[in-house]
């Protein structure tokens, strides 16, 4: 009789529950899979059947034709993780197992040893089954502690196929991994490289960063080169606030989805920063793939995406940006449907001017033709600017400046009115899935961003004279709330909102 086990594939940010069989029949030694295997999934047959002799057991071919079905058929099956299930699958109809239990999955690839290679995704898997009424997973040791996250499945982290035959063969049980109750505490103190303390200076873009970071509004910095924006970038882990517990579950996810989780950092507690090179693709960076895998704005989901020498990235990604920007995630479509994956990053842009880099500059003429402006400037389409709530401006220290002794804020200090500013929003949206004032509806701006008379006057003025769209007056309304809870103040006053104004980017005219 054929037998059946369990395994599971993710799709989007979800854990899908297959169902492996495998029968076989006297004959020529044949090992097909069927069931919409991908490449990796059809050379299955070639690791299965080393790790198998290699671990002292019969191999399939002493058992004539094998097939391997893979269910439901309908969902493509990707990557060597369905090998130990297989395996398993084959040793119980050729009877050197006894029984396979219902209540457990199955994942691992396999070496030609039998040792077991980790797998992607153990982590929304462990937690897609357990909601399915899965009792135990059955994993690789190395991903096995992102899954023991998951807090209703019973995980018991496997090294190698004899292992695990031991195990369900009663002789020699694996232990379970212990659940840890509060994981969250044991996170450890986050220590970073670059720290504010170290940049002179440029209190004004310090201050604008502040404000991304405690709202999480988008910014770009433009200056010329060697001015520090890449140093400021660079700074702002600094000062980002850990994550809190439903964040951690949703990077974790994505963290282990691509494969970017392992032992040594099974559950990922700091917010990303990602800074992919401008010579980065368009699949990279917003995701996609025949399997869709998240990309580079998916990986910076609850943290930063980079973007240094931003009018240098190619305009079809920067397009792309709009719709993730505007919505917090991003949709990857395919003929079986489309797939959804978080992207709520803060987007820090850096450029230059221009292409020499000295537009502007009080000190060098810049050198650059009309032509060569334009086109750089064209890059950056409306659109993209007008989701940009704070531009900075960062110009070159004088000498006097850089070379002062005078030391500037620590980081720790100005995480400290982040934190502040961040619990002040924690409370606003108690009940809510928004973290920060910049994931505001409009239903919500209209009921925590009123503003006065005087607040209204100076709005309109704005709106008039700089051209704002009315998506610029919503982001503004929403950079202004959160000047107003670093300011730990109930109300938006026209002190914010002209801060607020300041940041916003007008068209040269
Ligand atoms: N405000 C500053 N304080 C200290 N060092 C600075 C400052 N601005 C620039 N530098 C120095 O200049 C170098 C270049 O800065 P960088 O951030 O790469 O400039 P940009 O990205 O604007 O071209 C830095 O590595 C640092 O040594
Ligand atoms: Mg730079």
């Amino acid at each position: 009789m054929a037998s059946k086990i369990f395994s599971a594939t993710t799709y989007g940010m979800e854990g899908k529950i297959i169902e492996i069989e495998v029968d076989t029949f006297p004959g020529q030694a044949v090992f097909t899979t069927v069931g919409l295997p991908d490449t990796a999934v059809k050379e299955a047959k070639e690791r299965v059947s080393s790790a198998i002799k290699n671990s002292g057991y019969d191999p399939p071919h002493f058992f004539g034709r094998i097939t391997v079905n893979l269910a439901p058929a309908s969902l493509k099956k990707e990557g060597p993780s369905f090998d130990l299930p297989i395996a398993l699958g084959i040793l119980k109809v050729s009877k050197q197992i006894n029984s396979l239990p219902e209540d457990s999955i199955f994942l691992g690839e396999l070496a030609l040893d039998g040792r077991l290679r980790k797998i992607k995704g153990a982590l929304p898997i462990a937690l897609s089954v357990q909601e399915k009424g899965f009792k135990k997973i059955f994993l690789p040791a190395e991903v096995a502690q992102e899954a023991n996250i998951a807090e209703k499945i019973t995980v018991y982290p496997v090294k190698t196929l004899q292992e695990i035959v031991e195990h369900l063969q009663g002789i020699k049980p694996i232990k379970p991994l212990s659940k840890q109750a509060n994981f969250l505490e044991n996170i450890r103190p986050d220590k970073h490289e670059h720290d504010f303390a170290h940049i002179k200076g440029q209190e004004h873009a310090k201050r604008a960063l502040e404000i991304a970071i405690a709202g999480g509004h988008n910014v770009l910095l433009s200056g010329p080169p060697g001015s520090g924006k890449t140093m400021l970038a660079k700074a702002l882990p600094s000062i980002m606030p850990t994550l809190t517990t439903k964040e951690i579950f949703e990077v974790t996810k994505l963290y282990s989805i691509v494969g970017l989780t392992d032992s040594k950092n099974p559950v990922i507690t700091q917010p990303p920063f990602r800074s992919p090179h401008h010579s980065a693709s368009a699949v990279s960076l917003v995701g996609g793939g025949s399997f869709p895998r998240p990309g580079e704005i998916s990986l910076a989901n609850r943290g930063i995406l980079f973007l240094d020498e931003f009018p240098e990235f190619s305009r079809e990604v920067i397009e792309n940006l709009r719709q993730p920007l505007e919505e917090g995630e991003v949709f990857i479509s395919r003929a079986t449907g489309s797939v959804k994956f978080p992207a709520n990053f803060i987007l820090v842009a850096a450029m230059n001017p221009c292409p020499c880099g000295h537009a502007g500059d009080p000190e060098k003429a810049c050198t650059c033709t009309p032509h060569q402006l334009s086109r750089y400037r064209q890059k950056l389409s409306g659109p993209i600017m007008d989701r940009i709530d704070l531009h900075i401006e960062v110009p070159r220290l004088k000498f006097e400046k850089l070379s002062s002794r005078q030391p500037a804020e620590k980081s720790a200090d100005i995480k400290k009115r982040v934190v502040k500013a961040r619990q002040i929003q924690a409370n606003r949206f108690r009940d809510k899935k928004e973290i920060t004032n910049s994931e505001m509806s409009s239903q919500q701006i209209e009921k925590h961003c009123q503003i006065d008379n005087t607040g209204k006057n100076l709005l309109k003025q704005a709106i008039k004279q700089f051209n704002l769209s009315p998506r610029a007056y919503h982001r503004l309304l929403k950079v202004a709330r959160t000047i107003a809870d670093l300011d730990n103040s109930q109300d938006i006053q026209t002190k914010h909102l002209a801060e607020a104004i300041q940041y916003r980017f007008k068209e040269e005219i």
